[in-house]
């Protein structure tokens, strides 16, 4: 294309750019009607009208439907109820309405057909309009002009729950959200199937056929984490049950790259997750509820149960029980239930059912311990069973979550194995069955005795290993078990030969991170870096950092376990302690202790919160990150090389004492030589030593390359990368550079802290940050000088010499070949270039 014709264009574009508003919202003033479109910034959905293809009359609707697949497939209707005719005379329009309200109003006389009915309180005091935006999550949200949501579709449900939505229900007010089948694929109004949570509990969730049940989910057991996987496993859902005492709420999330993925009520009453087959260009149904008839609810009859560990699911009976009927049962109609083989008295005792998704018809009893809810059960006659589950998150004020059934048990179903989501030990109360209260006399002295002998070796195992801990925490001198993360799920040991042996490193399993973390929820995210997403989250009632990896690592799990062990031995009070992790599948997730006052960056750099770093505050902080760095270069039992020292890789405690985060993870990504040529250029440019940014050469000498600019940074105030010039020179290094070689190196100092600052160590600081910085690597201090000079101020420093930003101006080709290997900071790489 030649240039006047480029230019044409961008005419073009800038003639109607101020005309046109962004097309992802409704404009004020600029009514939609049929025909128009607003598609969301994303491209992946579009809000407009259609009419559903064999619907006759043709009639139109308001809705949101996915932009790129071919079949229409609509996933929110707003008039389902009042459906427009389709007549060229009467146009309908979605508008603003001055009252704050999307109103979707007959082109006649502008009868409304819907609107979202808010009663607003602002409206004639306030003369902003509020904003209507599809968002690329599907969502058409309505939002103030001070940015808070004041309506959106996610919250108005029709028969499609997508990726972010939550089907909630509420405590207080019992409010819940109901998803609605569509009456047939050509009307989308109100269907017969609906599915909620169960009014009663709110505990488990309903598909009802008009008020009668069809399928129940399993109880909500404190988390809930299924995880769904497609033929190809690159398409994982995860689904969890969230319960924050005041709501609680099914949501789920997708796997970075997934397909195009929902779950819809279907018309004919199954409720599905369906996933987007472009090649076949069909929705592929991954998963179904009910699955088969032996699924549904209350199949089997009273005390009956439906067996899913086999590989034909069938009803049977709970223990204890027959058929009621025995003709009926084995013709395969189960609807009779199981009736009791002996009587039940009042003192029979509980077997225990592992493995059980437990039936409905419970009451929840609040406020009971575990011995509580057995107590609970065992003294009231008509107490036929309970179940508790320990909470892993107390969000509700109780601890276990406690049921007692009393009526007929029915919709039991037995799970494939204990480990399966909803499934719990459901306690059975059998006739016949001795209680531990009331044993029978004549087996008074056997049990008296057995109980002795057990006491006795009892008494001598913890004996022995009361001995042996004690001995081991005294050899044991990085000693974890303080930390182990409560009782969660924790698996220990790794097998014969492992290093985790003499050491107790919290394993914690996805599920329970995938629910403290909302299923990985945007709001819990405080930070993303090269290595992957931090969330924050509480974790058996502390606050911890958890870092989700990205998942190119090549090393073998096995290899990255012993890695994450040793790193998690590394203990300093400059380095930021690591907790737990979890490696289950693709997913490497590193836990660690939060810092309440983030990173270094987010004060050094902000004008609003810089000055919370006075001068004493930063020599401690320049001191703290110096002794961090020593250790992992000299002191730990391995040499590490951070390879990402920078002021976002700091983090400040309560009192503001820096811990240096993510050390390690460059021997965790597989590069665990000491000084190797490596194809792989980690860090972040501007912090990067010349060497290593350019010929791929890193070396603990890099790393004091980045401890140089770092320093500068924390005196001067200034980011190494700021994209505006410092007064006439190109970038940080330069400056310092200069004022030093004129003698006015005080200048440099951050002049928002200047009357805190001591001259002497500020003038320290800036000749060891130059020193630091110098080209040759064999010119650069070690760790353990630069730590001594700091705390000793010596008289006898080396002189600086020029730094390396000057020395390489030839050397452009090789820094663009390395910056598309790390193309996320490519933006920076001019820092480095000569004049
Ligand atoms: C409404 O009807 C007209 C003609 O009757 C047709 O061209 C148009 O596509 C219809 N609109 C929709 C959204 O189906
Ligand atoms: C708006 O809300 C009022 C009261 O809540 C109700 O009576 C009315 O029917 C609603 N209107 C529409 C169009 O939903
Ligand atoms: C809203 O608009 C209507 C006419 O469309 C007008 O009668 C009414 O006064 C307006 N209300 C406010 C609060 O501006
Ligand atoms: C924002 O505006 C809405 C009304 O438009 C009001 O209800 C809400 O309180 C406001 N929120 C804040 C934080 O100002
Ligand atoms: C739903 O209920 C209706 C009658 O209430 C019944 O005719 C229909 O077969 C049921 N459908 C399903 C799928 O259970
Ligand atoms: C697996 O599925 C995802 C999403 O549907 C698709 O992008 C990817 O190409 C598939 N991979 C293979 C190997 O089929
Ligand atoms: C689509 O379906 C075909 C046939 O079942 C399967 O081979 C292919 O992997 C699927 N593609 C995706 C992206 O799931
Ligand atoms: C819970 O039970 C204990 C005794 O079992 C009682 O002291 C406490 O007040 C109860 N708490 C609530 C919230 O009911
Ligand atoms: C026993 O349990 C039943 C059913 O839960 C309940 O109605 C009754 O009040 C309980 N009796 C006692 C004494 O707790
Ligand atoms: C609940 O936790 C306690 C210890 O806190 C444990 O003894 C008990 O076995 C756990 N119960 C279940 C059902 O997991």
């Amino acid at each position: 294309m030649d240039w006047s014709a480029l230019t044409y264009i961008t005419i073009l574009i800038l003639l109607f750019l101020p005309m046109s508003a962004p097309d992802d919202r409704l404009a004020p003033g600029k009514p939609l009607s049929p025909g128009m479109t607003i598609v969301s910034d994303g491209g992946a959905f579009t809000l407009g009208f259609f009419s559903p293809a064999n619907s006759t009359p043709a009639n139109l609707y308001l809705g949101i439907w996915y932009s790129a697949i071919p079949e229409l497939t609509v996933v929110w209707v707003a008039n389902r109820e009042t459906p427009i005719r389709n007549d060229t005379s009467s146009q309908p329009t979605l508008y603003l309405a001055n009252t704050s309200n999307l109103v979707l109003a007959d082109g006649d006389g502008g009868h409304i057909i819907w609107t979202t009915n808010l009663t607003t309180t602002t409206s004639s005091s306030s003369p902003l309009l509020p904003m209507a935006v599809l968002l690329n999550t599907g969502s058409f949200i309505l939002r103030s002009p001070n940015g808070t949501t004041l309506w959106q579709s996610f919250e108005h449900p029709t028969d499609t729950f997508l990726p972010g939505m939550r089907i909630r229900a509420n405590y207080k007010t019992h409010a819940r959200d109901i998803l609605v089948s569509w009456k047939h694929p050509g009307d989308p109004s109100l269907g017969s199937f609906s599915y909620s949570s169960d009014p009663g509990s709110l505990l488990q969730f309903f598909l009802w056929n008009g008020s009668r049940p069809v399928y129940r989910s399993a109880p909500w057991t404190g988390y809930q984490v299924s995880s769904q996987y497609q033929a190809n496993n690159s398409n994982l859902v995860y689904q969890s049950i969230i319960n924050n005492g005041e709501e609680i709420y099914l949501t789920y999330s997708l796997a970075d790259g997934a397909a195009q993925t929902r779950y819809v009520l279907t018309y004919s009453g199954k409720f599905q997750l369906q996933s987007w087959n472009k090649s076949l260009s069909v929705w592929a149904v991954l998963g179904e509820w009910p699955n088969w008839e032996c699924d549904r609810y209350g199949y089997c009859g009273p005390y009956g149960y439906c067996d899913n560990s086999e590989v034909v699911p069938t009803c049977k009976c709970l223990q204890g029980f027959q058929p009621t009927s025995m003709g009926e049962w084995s013709s395969g109609r189960f609807s009779e239930g199981c009736q009791r083989k002996k009587a039940l008295h009042c003192g029979d005792g509980f077997l225990a059912l592992p493995a059980i998704k437990v039936p409905d018809g419970f009451v929840h009893v609040l406020n009971r311990s575990m011995e509580e809810c057995a107590a609970e059960c065992a003294r009231n006659c008509s107490c036929v069973a309970y179940a508790q589950v320990n909470l892993s998150t107390s969000t509700t004020g109780d601890s276990t979550r406690c049921f007692v059934w009393a009526g007929d048990l029915i919709d039991t179903e037995k799970k494939i194995d204990g480990n399966a989501a909803g499934s719990e030990t459901l306690h059975l109360r059998i006739a016949g069955l001795a209680d531990s209260g009331r044993i029978q006399e004549r087996n008074i002295l056997k049990i008296v005795l057995s109980i002795l002998a057990s006491v006795l070796v009892l008494m001598c195992i913890s004996l022995v290993t009361w001995i042996c801990r004690s001995k081991g925490k005294r050899q044991r001198r990085d000693n974890l078990n303080r930390l182990v993360l409560g009782d969660l799920d924790i698996h220990e040991g790794f097998g014969a030969g492992s290093p985790t042996e003499s050491f107790d490193f919290p394993m914690v399993s996805f599920k329970i991170i995938v629910g403290v973390t909302n299923n990985f929820q945007k709001s819990y995210m405080i930070g993303q870096g090269g290595f992957g997403k931090v969330y924050k989250a509480m974790l058996d009632g502390r606050e911890v950092a958890i870092k989700r990896l990205s998942k190119d690592s090549n090393q073998g799990i096995a290899e990255f376990r012993n890695e994450v062990v040793l790193i998690a031995k590394l203990q300093h009070r400059n380095l930021v302690r690591l907790l737990g992790c979890c490696l289950e599948g693709d997913e490497k997730l590193l836990i660690f202790e939060y810092m309440p006052n983030k990173s270094l960056d987010a004060l050094l750099f902000s004008s609003a919160r810089k000055t919370m770093l006075d001068w004493p505050t930063r020599f401690r902080i320049i001191k703290g990150i110096a002794k961090g760095l020593l250790y992992l270069h000299q002191d730990s039992r391995m040499k590490i090389i951070h390879r990402d020292l920078k002021a976002g890789n700091v983090l400040l405690d309560e009192e503001m004492r820096p811990k240096i985060a993510d050390f390690g993870m460059a021997r965790m990504f597989g590069d665990s030589q000491q000084k190797a040529d490596t194809k792989r250029v980690v860090g972040t440019y501007g912090y990067m030593a010349p060497e290593y940014a350019m010929r791929g050469i890193f070396s603990a000498k890099s790393d004091v390359y980045s401890f140089g600019v770092l320093t500068l940074e924390v005196v001067s105030g200034v980011k190494i990368s700021s994209t505006g010039h410092i007064k006439e020179f190109d970038n940080l290094i330069a400056y310092a550079w200069n004022l030093w070689k004129e003698r006015k190196a005080m200048d440099l100092v951050d002049a928002d802290i200047v009357k805190s600052c001591i001259p002497d160590e500020a003038l320290l600081c800036v000749q060891i940050g130059l020193l630091c910085v110098q080209d040759n690597p064999n010119d650069r201090p070690l760790m353990s000088s630069v730590v001594f000079i700091l705390e000793n101020g010596s008289a006898a420093i080396p002189i600086p010499s020029q730094p390396a930003y000057f020395a390489h101006t030839d050397e452009q080709t090789e820094l663009v070949r390395g910056s598309t290997e790390n193309s996320k900071n490519s933006l920076t790489i001019t820092v480095l270039q000569g004049r």
